[in-house]
C-alpha cells in the first residue's frame, strides 16, 4: 500500500520539479529524498535551483524565540515557495499561517504538500499566488511572526516591500537576504538587473542588493523593530551570495534568549 503511494508522489513531486524545499511527508519520504539522499543537492544538479533542508535550524530557532510553542500565535511567509516555513511553524502549533508567493509553480507545490503530509497536521495553512505588493489588498489581519528570505533582493523597491511585512507584524520579523558588500559604502544598496522568467528570482526585472548589515540596521530600525540580532553572516570572498539573517523584535530586550550579534 505505502509502496504504491511512494511510487505514485514520487511521480508527481518528479512532474513538478524543481524543488527548493525539502519537506518530510511521511515516514522518510520527503520532497528533496526523491532527488538525493540527504534531501539537498547545488543548483546544477537541480534545474539551477538549490534544494535545501533547513528544517532541523529553523525549529531550534523557533523554539528558541517561544519556548512555550507558538499554540494561538500567527505566521506570515513571504515569497514562501513551497511553504517549507509554513508547514514547520505548523509543527510548533501555530492557529494560522499564510504563505503566499508570486509564481505559480511553487503554489502548487505548497497546495500538494498540504494535502499529502501526514507526519504533522497541515490544517490552519493557507497559501495564495500574490505579488508582495498587493498583500495590502488582503486587509489581514497583524501576524506574530514573520519570514522574509530570499525576497529583499528581488523587488525593485524593497524598502517598500519590506514595510508592507514589517506593519503587518506585532512581534518578530526575520530577514535573511543576499548582499554585496561593499565597505566604502555600507549603509547604500546596489541595484541589479534579474530575469523574471527563473523559477527563483523576482518579477520585476530591477532589484537591489544591501551593501551590508548596516542598511538593513537603520532599515528595520526605521520600520519601528527595537531589538535586532544577527544569527547568520556568510561572507564569501568573491562576494557573489554573501548571505545574512537578522531578526527583528518589537520590542526591547524581546532577543535576549537568541544567540548573535546585536545590532541595537
Ligand atoms: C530565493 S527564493 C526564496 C524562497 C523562500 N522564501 C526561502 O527562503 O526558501 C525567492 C522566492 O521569491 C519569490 N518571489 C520573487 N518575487 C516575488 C514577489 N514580488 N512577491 C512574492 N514572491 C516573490 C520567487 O517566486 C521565489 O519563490
Amino acid at each position: 500500500m505505502k509502496t504504491d503511494l511512494r511510487k505514485q508522489l514520487t511521480g508527481q513531486i518528479n512532474a513538478m520539479r524543481p524543488w527548493h524545499h525539502d519537506i518530510l511527508l511521511f515516514d522518510d519520504f520527503s520532497t528533496g529524498r526523491v532527488f538525493s539522499p540527504d534531501g539537498k543537492l547545488d543548483r546544477p544538479s537541480n534545474d539551477g535551483v538549490s534544494l535545501i533542508s533547513p528544517r532541523v535550524r529553523y525549529l531550534a530557532q523557533l523554539d528558541r524565540l517561544y519556548p512555550d510553542g507558538m499554540s494561538g500565535k500567527s505566521f506570515l511567509d513571504c515569497a514562501c515557495n513551497a511553504g517549507g516555513y509554513c508547514f514547520w511553524s505548523r509543527e510548533r502549533e501555530i492557529a494560522l499561517g499564510v504563505g503566499f508567493d508570486v509564481r505559480e509553480h511553487w503554489i502548487q507545490q505548497a497546495r500538494f504538500v498540504q494535502e499529502h503530509r501526514t507526519v504533522f497536521p497541515t490544517d490552519n495553512l493557507e497559501f495564495h499566488v500574490m505579488d508582495l505588493y498587493d498583500v495590502p489588498t488582503m486587509n489581514y489581519e497583524p501576524f506574530d511572526m514573520t519570514y522574509f528570505s530570499g525576497i529583499f533582493y528581488h523587488l525593485p523597491d524593497p524598502v517598500t516591500g519590506l514595510k508592507i511585512a514589517a506593519d503587518l507584524t506585532t512581534d518578530v520579523l526575520i530577514l535573511n537576504t543576499a548582499l554585496m558588500l561593499d565597505s566604502r559604502n555600507p549603509r547604500g544598496l546596489t541595484m541589479a538587473r534579474e530575469s523574471r522568467t527563473k523559477v527563483m528570482s523576482g518579477v520585476h526585472e530591477l532589484s537591489w542588493f544591501p551593501n551590508g548589515k548596516e542598511t538593513l540596521r537603520d532599515i528595520l530600525l526605521w520600520m519601528g523593530f527595537k531589538d535586532l540580532k544577527i544569527t547568520m553572516f556568510n561572507e564569501r570572498k568573491d562576494n557573489f551570495r554573501s548571505r545574512i539573517e537578522i531578526v527583528a523584535a518589537r520590542a526591547p530586550g524581546r532577543l535576549s534568549g537568541l544567540e548573535g550579534e546585536s545590532l541595537t
